[in-house]
C-alpha cells in the first residue's frame, strides 16, 4: 500500500520514465490518480469521489463484494489450468449456455477480448478455408497483430474489406431513408463482391453487436440479419463481438445481438471486459460444426490461464450478481430515464444533435451545426474536462470524437443519471452564455480579434463563434 501514499506528481513522473507513452492516460494534462473503487464510484488519493459513467468492465460495480469473495475463496483452495477436471469450468460453460441460443453450445475460455477475437479469426478461417474478413469502418476488435489488421479504429489505412458504419444519423443512409437496413447491408454485399472479383474469399464478417468505439451506433433493425445472409452466401461466418455490449447492458436482452430478433444467431460470439468485472476473463461461444472443424486439425487449444478455477468462479459470481440484483432490468429502467432526460437537454441545447441508445449503452452526438451535423470535437473535449472538474468521468468516441459515451457500471442509479444530466445542463448553459458574451464582444472588437469571454469558454484555447450557434471553435 506504500504506493498509494506516493504523491501524485511522483507517480506521474515514475510512469513517464518507466512506461511507454503509447500507454495513454485519461486527461493527460492533469491525470486522475485513483486508489479505490466501489460500486459506480472511484476515489482519488485525496479521497475525492468521482462518478464513473464509462467503466463497462466493472460491470456489476467496482470491487463488488460477491465477486471479490468468490475469487478469494477459490484462490484459497486451488488455481490451476483447464487440463484437470474441475467443476467451475463446466458449471460456468453451462450457465453461459443458458443465456445463449441453443446452437451456440461450445465454449472456449481465454484471458482477454483480443484473444477471443483472434481465436474467432482462426476458427472462421479453419471452418471456411477462406482468409478474408469484412469489418465495419472505425471498428476496433483488439490489440493483437491479427486484429489491428482488421481494426480501422486504430489502423486508419486498412485497405480493403471495410463496409460503412450503419449509422443512420451521420452515415450515407439516414433516418429519412426508406430502408437504411437494406441499403447498409447492400454495402456489405458490394464489399464482398469486390473482394470476390479480385479472387479473394470471405472467412467472416466481424462486428460489435452495437458498434461502440465507432460512436455508440444503433444499427437499423434488420441490418445484421441481411448482412448474415450475404456473408453466409459467400461462405463466411458471422462473428458478434459482445466484448463491450454483452451481459445485460442493453437492458431488453442479455446479449446485444438479440436486439435483432430471436431468429438471428451469430456463428461465433466473443465476450470480454464485463465478463469478469475487472478480472481478466474472456470467452468464445460457437457451434458444434465450427468447433469440430477446428478439432479436425488435431492441434490442441491450450491457454495457460484461460478457464482456470479462479477465473470461472469470478465469472459465475458476476452472473449471480446480475441475477440477484436484477441488473438487466435495472439497466432498462435507468437507461430509459437517462435517455429521456438527455432528450430533454437536446430540445434545450442545439449542440446536442442526437441522443441514442438502449439500456445503459447511450451516446450523445454533439454537433456544430444542424444541417451538416459537423462533429463538435473540441466542444465535446471541453465538456468532458468540465465534467471531470465536477467529479464526473465521461469519455468521447466516434470518428469525430464528438460522441459522449455512457457505459457505466450497471449499478448506476436514477440519482446518478439525474446528477449527470443536471451538470451537463449547467455546463452547456454556461458555454452558451460565454459564446453569447463572445458575440457581443466581437461586435465591439475589430474583425479577427476574439474577446476574453471566448477564451474562458474554451479553456484558454482561442475560439470564435459560428453562425450564431452555441459553438466554441478552436483556431487551427
Ligand atoms: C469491441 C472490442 N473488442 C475487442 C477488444 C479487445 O479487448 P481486450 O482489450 O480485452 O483485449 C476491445 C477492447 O477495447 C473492444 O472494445
Amino acid at each position: 500500500m506504500a504506493a498509494d501514499r506516493r504523491a501524485k506528481a511522483a507517480t506521474l513522473d515514475l510512469r513517464r520514465r518507466l512506461l511507454s507513452s503509447s500507454c495513454r492516460l485519461f486527461f493527460p494534462e492533469n491525470p486522475v490518480k485513483i486508489i479505490r473503487g466501489q460500486g459506480q464510484y472511484l476515489y482519488d488519493e485525496q479521497g475525492r469521489e468521482y462518478l464513473d459513467c464509462i467503466n463497462n468492465v466493472a460491470h456489476v460495480g467496482h470491487c463488488h463484494p460477491t465477486v471479490v469473495q468468490a475469487a478469494h475463496e477459490q484462490n484459497l483452495v486451488l488455481n490451476t489450468n483447464s487440463r484437470y477436471l474441475h467443476d467451475n469450468i463446466v458449471d460456468y460453460a453451462q450457465r453461459l449456455s443458458e443465456t445463449l441460443p441453443e446452437k451456440l453450445s461450445v465454449f472456449y475460455f481465454l484471458n482477454s477480448g483480443s484473444e477471443a477475437n483472434d481465436l474467432a479469426l482462426r476458427l472462421a478461417r479453419q471452418y471456411t478455408g477462406h482468409q478474408d474478413v469484412v469489418v465495419l469502418d472505425h471498428a476496433y476488435h483488439g490489440h493483437l497483430s491479427s486484429l489491428i489488421d482488421i481494426s480501422p479504429y486504430k489502423f486508419r489505412n486498412l485497405d480493403g474489406q471495410k463496409a460503412p458504419l450503419p449509422d443512420t444519423y451521420r452515415g450515407p443512409y439516414r433516418e429519412d431513408h426508406p430502408d437504411p437496413a437494406g441499403a447498409y447491408a447492400s454495402e456489405v454485399k458490394h464489399v464482398i463482391s469486390s473482394a470476390q472479383k479480385k479472387g479473394r474469399k470471405i472467412a467472416a464478417f466481424f462486428a460489435e453487436s452495437l458498434p461502440s468505439v465507432s460512436g455508440q451506433i444503433i444499427p437499423p433493425a434488420g441490418y445484421f440479419s441481411q448482412v448474415a445472409e450475404h456473408i453466409r452466401r459467400a461462405g463466411g461466418l458471422f462473428v458478434a463481438d459482445e466484448i463491450q455490449v454483452g451481459f445485460g447492458r442493453v437492458g431488453k436482452h442479455f446479449w446485444a445481438f438479440q436486439l435483432e430478433g430471436e431468429d438471428f444467431v451469430p456463428d461465433i460470439v466473443t465476450m470480454g471486459k464485463s465478463i469478469g468485472n475487472g478480472h481478466p476473463v474472456a470467452c468464445l461461444a460457437t457451434t458444434q460444426a465450427v468447433s469440430r472443424a477446428f478439432e479436425a486439425t488435431g492441434v490442441e487449444y491450450f491457454n495457460t490461464f484461460g478457464g482456470n478455477p479462479v477465473s470461472c468462479a469470478v465469472g459465475l459470481a458476476v452472473l449471480d450478481v446480475l441475477k440477484t440484483e436484477q441488473l438487466q432490468a435495472h439497466a432498462t429502467n435507468v437507461g430509459s430515464f437517462l435517455m429521456e432526460h438527455l432528450s430533454q437537454q437536446k430540445a434545450k441545447h442545439p449542440i446536442i444533435g442526437d441522443v441514442r441508445g438502449t439500456g445503459l449503452f447511450i451516446g450523445v452526438d454533439l454537433i456544430k451545426d444542424e444541417t451538416l451535423r459537423t462533429p463538435a470535437t473540441e466542444e465535446a473535449e471541453y465538456l468532458v474536462s468540465r465534467l471531470k472538474e465536477n467529479y464526473i468521468l465521461l469519455s468521447t468516441d466516434g470518428p469525430g470524437r464528438n460522441i459522449l459515451k455512457f457505459k457505466p457500471p450497471m449499478c448506476f442509479s436514477l440519482d446518478n443519471a439525474q446528477h449527470v444530466v443536471a451538470k451537463l445542463d449547467d455546463i452547456l448553459t454556461d458555454m452558451e452564455e460565454k459564446v453569447r458574451s463572445c458575440e457581443t464582444l466581437r461586435i465591439k472588437h475589430p474583425p479577427g480579434s476574439t474577446g476574453p469571454g471566448c477564451r474562458a469558454a474554451a479553456g484558454s484555447r482561442p475560439s470564435n463563434l459560428e453562425q450564431g450557434n452555441l459553438v466554441i471553435k478552436s483556431a487551427p
